[in-house]
């Protein structure tokens, strides 16, 4: 068996520092075995989430997309910026779209036992720490499995190489470590 999980940022930034620390862990757990794929939500085309717009036939393309890949994983790396001391409206968003069943699918389906890892990066000391509590609340009353281990890289700009490791081996070890977790407790959870 070999865990499957989903690793994203909750940035749409070209840019992005969240990106590249979710690739960082997304490594980690290939490390351990996993298949694991990164995915950026500026790719998923979802409209600012609207009842009156999941009451339509279909659902928007992208957040279509999104579900259907959350349902074929078992584990997720998000690394999350911080807006205003909470997540980014684009995660929020992303994360309402896929909490809400279509007729026949089971209720919380894309998150219910999916096990998870939280980390944050920001040009801040606190690395976007405060956003993660957020996060961290709203995926648990998902059902999610959030797994205690987060990290929040603070100092963004100073923190990252150019090939977009981190400057320290040893938080680039701790980042990666994330995914180790996540793709040893989804194999541990599915054996
Ligand atoms: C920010 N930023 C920010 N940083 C932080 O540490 N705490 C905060 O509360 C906020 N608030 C905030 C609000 C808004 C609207 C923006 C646009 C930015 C700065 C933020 O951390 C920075 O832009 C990061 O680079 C965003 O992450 P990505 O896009 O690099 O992954």
């Amino acid at each position: 068996y070999t865990p499957k999980i989903l690793a994203f940022a909750g940035s749409t930034r070209t840019d992005s520092f969240n990106k590249k620390l979710v690739k960082i862990a997304a490594q980690g757990a290939r490390a351990a075995g996993a298949e694991a794929t990164f995915i950026d939500l500026r790719d998923f085309s979802m409209p600012l989430f609207d009842e009156d717009l999941e009451a339509r036939e279909e659902l928007p393309a992208g957040a279509r997309q999104f579900k259907d890949l959350l349902l074929a994983h078992d584990g997720l790396l998000i690394a999350s910026p911080e807006y205003n001391s909470s997540l980014t409206a684009v995660l929020k968003n992303a994360i309402d779209w896929a909490s809400r069943p279509a007729p026949g699918e089971a209720p919380l389906g894309c998150f219910a036992g999916k096990v998870a890892s939280l980390m944050s990066t920001s040009p801040g000391a606190l690395g976007g720490l405060r956003g993660l509590v957020h996060l961290r609340s709203i995926l648990g009353n998902i059902k999610v499995i959030v797994l205690p281990d987060q990290i929040a890289v603070g100092h963004a700009y100073e923190a990252f190489q150019i090939d977009g490791s981190l400057k320290d081996p040893k938080q680039q070890a701790e980042i990666a470590s994330l995914g180790e977790n996540v793709a040893a407790i989804v194999a541990k959870l599915k054996t």
